[in-house]
C-alpha cells in the first residue's frame, strides 16, 4: 500500500536512537526524506543517518534542545537550506522524563521537563507549523507516555506537562483543520527499545499487568506513526491513539 509520503519531508524528534530511530527509518523505508533531529547522540545520529541514505531518501542532520526556541529556530534555518521545500510533517518523539517521587525534585528539575515536555511542542508548532498552513498541507504527531493520561506517582511531572500537550493539540487542531494540517498525540505503553532498565523481576511484575501479558515493541509504535503519517489518515485530528497493549482502556 502506498502512504504517500515518497517525497514528503519529515522532521523526527529525538532519532539517533530507540523509537525515533525506528520511526525515522520506517519513513525513510516508505520514500521519505527525513530531517533527523538529535540532541546530544551525534555518533548515534550519524549512523542513523547513513542507514537511512541506503534507502535512497535524503537524510539533513540537525541538533538541538527543542525546550529552547532560538535551537528550534537555528534548526528551521538549518532545514530551509538543506531541504528543497519545506517540512511537510513533524513526528515530536523527544522527550526528557525522570521517575521519582514529586518530594523528591528541586524545582530547576521539574521546570526542565515542562521545558522539554511541554514548551518543546510549543516552539516546535510556532517555528515550523506556519509554512505547514501556507502549503496546506501538513501533520504534527507528538508522543507520549499513557501517564499523561492515567497519571503516574512516579512520572508526576512529565505526565502533567504531556497532559498540557493533549489539549494544546486538540484546540490547535481546531484552528488549523481548515488549512489540510492534522494534530494527533500517539499515547505508548512500555514499549521495549531495547534500553529500558528494569532488572527481570521488575519487569515480569510490569508486564502482568498489560492484558496482552507482553511489552510493547518498537514495530507496534511504528505501525501507528506511519498511518498517522499517511493520506488515509487526513480525517484524523485532534485525537489521541494509545498504543499500549490494553494496559489503559480510556474512553
Ligand atoms: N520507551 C517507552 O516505554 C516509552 C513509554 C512512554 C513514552 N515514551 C516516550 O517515547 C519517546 C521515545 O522514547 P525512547 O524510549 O525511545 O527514548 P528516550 O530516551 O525517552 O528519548 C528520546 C530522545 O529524546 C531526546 N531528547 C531528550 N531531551 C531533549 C531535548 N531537550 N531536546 C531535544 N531532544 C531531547 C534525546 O536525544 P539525544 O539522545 O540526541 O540527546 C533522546 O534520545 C520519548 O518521548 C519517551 O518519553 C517511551
Amino acid at each position: 500500500m502506498d502512504l504517500g509520503l515518497k517525497g514528503k519531508n519529515v522532521l523526527i524528534t529525538g532519532a539517533a536512537k530507540g523509537i525515533g530511530r525506528r520511526i525515522a527509518l520506517a519513513a525513510a523505508s516508505e520514500g521519505a526524506n527525513i530531517a533527523l533531529h538529535y540532541r546530544e547522540s551525534e555518533e548515534a545520529a550519524r549512523e542513523t543517518a547513513k542507514e537511512i541514505s541506503e534507502y535512497g531518501v535524503k537524510v539533513s542532520l540537525v541538533k538541538g534542545d527543542i525546550a529552547r526556541l532560538e535551537d528550534v529556530r537555528q534548526m528551521k534555518e538549518t532545514l530551509d537550506q538543506e531541504l528543497e521545500s519545506v517540512v511537510d510533517y513533524i513526528v515530536n518523539n523527544a522527550g526528557w522524563t525522570q521517575m521519582k517521587s514529586f518530594f523528591k525534585y528541586e524545582p530547576e528539575e521539574w521546570k526542565r521537563e515542562v521545558d522539554v515536555c511541554f514548551y518543546g511542542v510549543l516552539n516546535l508548532v510556532h517555528t515550523f507549523m506556519p509554512e505547514m498552513i501556507g502549503k496546506n498541507q501538513g501533520k504534527f504527531i507528538n508522543i507520549i507516555g499513557d501517564s499523561a493520561r492515567t497519571g503516574d506517582r512516579n512520572l508526576i511531572v512529565s505526565a502533567a506537562a504531556r497532559s498540557g500537550t493533549i489539549s494544546f493539540l486538540k484546540s490547535l487542531a481546531q484552528d488549523v483543520g481548515r488549512n489540510n494540517v492534522q494534530c494527533n498525540t500517539v499515547s505508548l505503553g512500555l514499549i521495549d527499545q531495547g534500553a529500558l532498565g528494569f532488572n527481570e523481576a521488575t519487569l515480569d511484575k510490569l508486564i502482568k499487568q498489560y492484558p496482552s501479558k507482553r511489552l510493547g515493541k518498537v514495530d507496534d509504535v511504528t505501525a501507528m506513526i506511519l498511518f498517522l503519517l499517511s493520506e488515509s489518515a487526513e480525517w484524523i485530528t485532534g485525537q489521541v491513539v494509545s498504543v499500549n497493549g490494553g494496559h489503559s482502556m480510556l474512553g
